[in-house]
């Protein structure tokens, strides 16, 4: 029987089953009432066993992204116990896992297929927090968009993406998958994320998947950088810093939302009604799923609320949905609506949420509308993809210094290459990257090879390993879920190899930094230097007297206090993704302007953290960045300012600045106001300036940040070139939650900023009529 055959004959025995006639084309566009019949009609047939199998998200093993109970799926989808599978991969495969719940489980229920899609399915792009640093909307959008299309051919109709918690301390290894510490730029991300992935939301469309934002909430701020942590916050700094990006999630259509492993107000967020009903659907409208992430609800006891019992019954009331691999909802939940601690109507309402979400995929039409073998490997990593991830990565790519302009390098003479990353086809992806092959990328130093002909000698040498001799620097974490890796350490013979072709080169460049897998989850760490065999070997480079540029990879911002002293370029990689090569060779040799600003504050040592560039102004301001007893500048052994502020990042080319002027010196409470800066590229190429607009609201009835982003542009100026770039402030922009959570704009003074990144502002000022 042919695929489409088939698939006819699973949506007609579904709806025969139901005794309902066939949805009519396009079940996305059907309406609201003819899936609320549809699925009270199904509802009305099912047993409670059923309905609570419905909310059971299990593993079916291909990839371990944690401590997921796995489970014998067959025989619990004849039993009519999974509502949805994780970390299955391939169409065919997928397809025949969707065949056995559709032909044999009780009601014929099509499942739906989740899969952490991070950065890219197998055209992998940078990592999240590397995306982020691009500041081009369209292309996350378009990431997420060929993500969802490569992933949604290949079986799986569901993303555990994006990420939007805010993080200011880069010791979370979880950094990596954020889009930094700023909630209005990490809200337009999570909304192009969304749109990327869903479309429409009508998911008509070919290769759009359901997205889900997560972890909610305020997974972030973990303590101390350490995964897993407490987290404690006041509702003000919840509603006006690291609530906006999983709202922004929800207002832009995101089908699902994952709780977070941390408590919110001394109540883990799988088990918080506040946080997953009164705010996310009484406050927000959310009318999606809810899921736990990993084993959540079965970790509340580890929490301190009770029982296996207790938290299955705590999570359900909460609103939480889907359990994602605690098996506390098969387990608890018959008993627990037998006692009464539960009722029919909370169960019925989290299954009816879960078929919703497959109704609206159009899983009941076509249990196998996300397979299609054929056509996904036409798509996967087709060289269309590749080209934007290239774009993508290259855009990603900061350079934080450049001293004499030793970048671009220019293709001649010889040029050491030196580093453990540049032999690897998969230490170039970043964490979270499971459905990659790495059989199809090209390490970087054979792209370069292969670009560089014969116009330049290359040198190549790995020099240094990612960690110094002490095994308690890789955390479990990489043994555990199948990567076994094996470090040797430095030797005085791969530091002589380095120098030897240092030596003999004119100019070098070190690849340095963090082992892909270094950041992540489960990889916080205390030191964020680069490791000591690493820093020997570069100050062992720099004493050569030749150049030598500094390439960073790392998955979280890091400390590069001593670098950005003494080495004369440094660019900021993050994790590339699997066209590293190229976007690498792309830049390095000036083929492409480097345009990337940074989303996250890089400081100057650990001691500082956490940090971020929007802070509360305290009672003892200090004029400037040096120490002074009794002010804010206190620390006795550093500045409070970071090494290099968010938003900043150089490019080959120059730009000025000139004041930013406003169109007038008052605004109406339903008025506007223009604000404008001159931006002129000042250097002898073309390149890509981000402009930025900060405001400040001065007096208010809370104390509120010294500054935040409300608006930036991205724009392509030609050498000698100037722009007018025009910010249309409104009210809208000026509100924030008072002490009552009400969102308010206050009259009175604000001040506006505009320049090149957080620290380089000019500014000027303007009233708020009442
Ligand atoms: C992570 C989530 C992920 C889930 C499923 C958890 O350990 O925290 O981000 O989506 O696993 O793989």
């Amino acid at each position: 029987m042919n695929k489409f055959f088939h698939c006819l004959c699973a949506a007609s025995a579904i709806a025969a089953s139901l005794f309902i006639s066939e949805p009519a084309a396009g079940a996305a566009k059907d309406s609201r009432a003819e899936m609320d019949t549809f699925i009270g009609n199904l509802m009305a047939d099912m047993t409670i066993d059923e309905k609570i199998g419905q909310l059971n998200l299990c593993g079916a093993g291909d990839i371990d992204t944690g401590p997921v109970a796995q489970s014998n799926i067959a025989s619990r989808l004849k039993r009519g116990e999974v509502g949805a599978v994780l970390n299955l991969m391939g169409a065919d495969r997928i397809a025949r896992l969707q065949k056995y719940a559709v032909e044999n489980g009780p009601h014929h229920i099509p499942l739906i297929f989740g899969l952490d899609i991070i950065h890219g399915y197998r055209t992998i792009f940078p990592i999240p927090l590397g995306i982020a640093a691009t500041w081009n909307l369209p292309a996350v959008e378009q990431s997420a968009a060929i993500a969802a299309t490569e992933a949604g051919h290949d079986g799986l109709s569901w993303t555990f993406s994006p990420m939007v918690d805010i993080c200011r301390d880069p010791r979370w290894g979880r950094q990596a998958e954020c889009n930094g510490e700023d909630p209005w730029l990490s809200s337009e991300i999570a909304k192009a994320m969304v749109r990327g992935y869903q479309g429409d939301g009508s998911f008509d469309d070919d290769g759009r998947i359901l997205a889900c934002v997560k972890h909610f909430a305020l997974y972030g701020a973990s303590e101390a950088g350490r995964d897993y942590n407490t987290v404690d916050m006041s509702r003000l700094q919840m509603y006006n810093e690291y609530l906006p990006p999983y709202r922004a999630a929800v207002e832009a259509g995101v089908g699902s939302v994952m709780s977070s492993f941390n408590t919110v107000e001394g109540i883990p967020a799988s088990g918080n009604r506040w946080l997953l009903t009164d705010l996310l659907r009484g406050e927000w409208g959310f009318g999606g799923f809810t899921v736990s992430d990993a084993g959540s609800i079965h970790e509340m006891r580890a929490h301190g609320m009770g029982d296996m019992y207790d938290v299955a019954v705590l999570a359900l009331k909460a609103g939480l949905n889907m359990d994602l691999g605690s098996e506390a909802y098969t387990t608890q939940l018959r008993r627990a609506l037998d006692e009464g601690r539960v009722s029919e109507a909370d169960i019925d309402l989290a299954c009816r949420r879960i078929l919703e979400a497959k109704w609206k995929l159009g899983l009941f039409k076509d249990p196998y509308k996300f397979c299609d073998a054929k056509k996904a490997e036409k798509l996967i990593y087709s060289p269309e993809h590749r080209r934007t991830a290239r774009e993508i990565a290259t855009q990603s790519m900061v350079l934080l210094k450049n001293e004499g302009n030793l970048l671009p390098l220019q293709k001649k003479g010889k040029i050491a290459l030196i580093g453990p990353i540049l032999n690897s086809r998969e230490e170039i992806l970043g964490p979270w990257s499971w459905c990659a092959d790495s059989t199809l990328y090209t390490p970087i130093i054979d792209v370069f090879r292969k670009r560089i002909g014969d116009k330049a000698e290359l040198l190549y040498a790995r020099g240094a390993e990612y960690i110094d001799d002490d095994p308690r620097q890789i955390g479990s974490y990489l043994f555990e879920r199948g990567h076994r890796i094996q470090f040797h350490p430095a030797s005085e013979e791969s530091y002589a190899e380095a120098l030897k072709a240092a030596n003999e080169a004119d100019v070098v460049v070190a690849f340095l930094g963090e082992h892909s897998l270094a950041s992540g989850e489960s990889s916080s760490r205390t030191s964020l230097t680069l490791p000591e065999n690493q820093r020997v070997l570069l100050r062992r480079l720099i004493a050569t007297g030749k150049p030598v540029v500094l390439v960073n990879f790392s998955g979280r911002a890091v400390v590069l206090d001593e670098e950005s002293r003494t080495v004369p370029a440094i660019l900021q990689a993050w994790m590339p993704g699997s066209e590293a090569g190229d976007a690498l060779f792309d830049v390095l040799f000036g083929e492409v302007n480097p345009s990337g600003k940074l989303p996250v504050t890089f400081p100057r040592n650990v001691g500082q953290l956490p940090l971020s560039y929007n802070a509360l102004p305290t009672g003892r301001p200090a004029s400037d960045d040096n120490f002074h007893k009794y002010t804010t500048v206190c620390y006795t052994d550093s500045p409070n300012s970071p090494l290099y502020p968010f938003g900043y990042g150089l490019s080959y080319t120059t730009f000025s600045y000139s004041p930013v002027r406003l169109s007038g010196d008052t605004m109406d409470a339903d008025g506007s106001l223009m604000a404008t800066v001159t931006v002129t590229n000042t250097g002898k190429r073309e390149g890509i300036e981000t402009v930025q607009l900060y405001l400040r609201d001065p007096v208010a009835s809370i104390s509120r940040p010294v500054k935040q982003l409300k608006g930036f542009q991205r724009i392509n100026l030609k050498a000698g070139e100037s722009r007018d770039v025009t910010f249309n402030i409104t009210p809208e922009m000026l509100k924030f939650y008072n002490s009552s959570l009400e969102y308010v704009a206050e009259p009175g003074q604000f001040i506006v900023m505009t320049g090149p990144d957080s620290n380089s502002l000019s500014s000027a000022t303007f009233t708020l009529r009442p």
